[in-house]
């Protein structure tokens, strides 16, 4: 279970920070091509949006890019070496403001100021109490149709796939034998967090007054498994307020197989 506390040892002490988080986009070929290929898609109605708050950018990986659709741009992290890195990275940027949190807060983020609210890949890490802690703060930071789009896991609802695994585990060959074979999904590989759900997320924002307006569940790193979600929310009285809807996409990683692939032909940058 990812504490807040192991959150911070781990990515604020002993992760090697090296590739700047470059290395979780592998499986995308880049980080350009899983911006371009799959952030910004779900993403581009939001875009450019004149003030950005960013939670948990880590190294800037996501930054660089949402850097050059704001005005102003927010960005928060428990870990004091990310922030640092991220001074350092984006040094040349005036519209960037940097805050250091206990990984609960957005006090120091000002009221209905908020244009699109951003984090990937970083609160997949973080149980339900931090997610429902920092859903509860977000009505009163979002202008009135502001734009909440946030990554969080959905390894609640595999609980019992979780202790079958760990089950197996007590016989090593056995489980290494299925996870070959492609019976099952190596779903503890990730540190996704056991406790948060896509339905958690639902019934948080509904109680804070706001409304998930689409939800993707998707595989990561996994063939079935859907243990993340990415989470849309919105105000109520909101322009973009609807209906949920819920989409359970077991062609996530397909989708970033082919962006792996094209990247060789396309993504210049990389290639040259
Ligand atoms: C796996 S890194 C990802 C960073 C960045 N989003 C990326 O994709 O490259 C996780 C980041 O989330 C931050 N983090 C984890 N839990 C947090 C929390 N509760 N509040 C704020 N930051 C958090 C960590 O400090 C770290 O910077």
């Amino acid at each position: 279970m990812p504490t807040l506390e192991e959150n911070k040892s781990r990515w604020d002490g002993t992760y090697n920070w090296r590739s700047a988080g470059e290395e979780w986009s592998s499986g995308w070929g880049t980080s350009s091509m899983q911006w371009y290929g799959t952030i910004l898609p779900r993403i581009r109605a939001f875009l450019p949006a004149h003030t950005i708050l960013e939670i948990a950018p880590g190294f800037g990986r996501w930054t660089a890019f949402l850097k050059n659709s704001c005005t102003q741009l927010l960005v928060v992290d428990l870990s004091e070496k990310c922030i640092q890195a991220c001074q350092e990275r984006f040094a040349g940027c005036r519209h960037i403001s940097y805050f250091v949190n206990d990984g609960k807060s957005l006090d120091m983020i000002p009221e209905n100021a908020i244009d699109l609210i951003f984090s990937f890949d970083s609160l997949v890490h973080a149980e339900d109490t931090i997610i429902a802690g920092y859903v509860s703060q977000l009505a009163s930071k979002l202008k009135q149709n502001g734009v909440a789009f946030l990554h969080h896991s959905n390894m609640g609802e595999y609980g019992s796939y979780l202790k079958m695994q760990n089950t197996i585990a007590k016989i090593p060959k056995l489980l290494g034998l299925l996870l070959r074979l492609g019976v099952l999904d190596n779903v503890g590989l990730h540190w996704r967090a056991p406790s948060m759900t896509a339905r958690k997320m639902e019934v948080y924002a509904e109680k804070s007054g706001l409304r998930c307006i689409s939800q993707e569940l998707v595989t990561w790193g996994t063939r079935r498994v859907l243990i993340d979600c990415i989470s849309t929310i919105v105000k109520k009285d909101s322009i973009w307020c609807r209906d949920n809807k819920v989409f359970r996409n077991p062609f996530f990683m397909k989708e970033a197989r082919n962006l792996a692939n094209l990247s060789q032909l396309y993504d210049f940058e990389a290639t040259k």
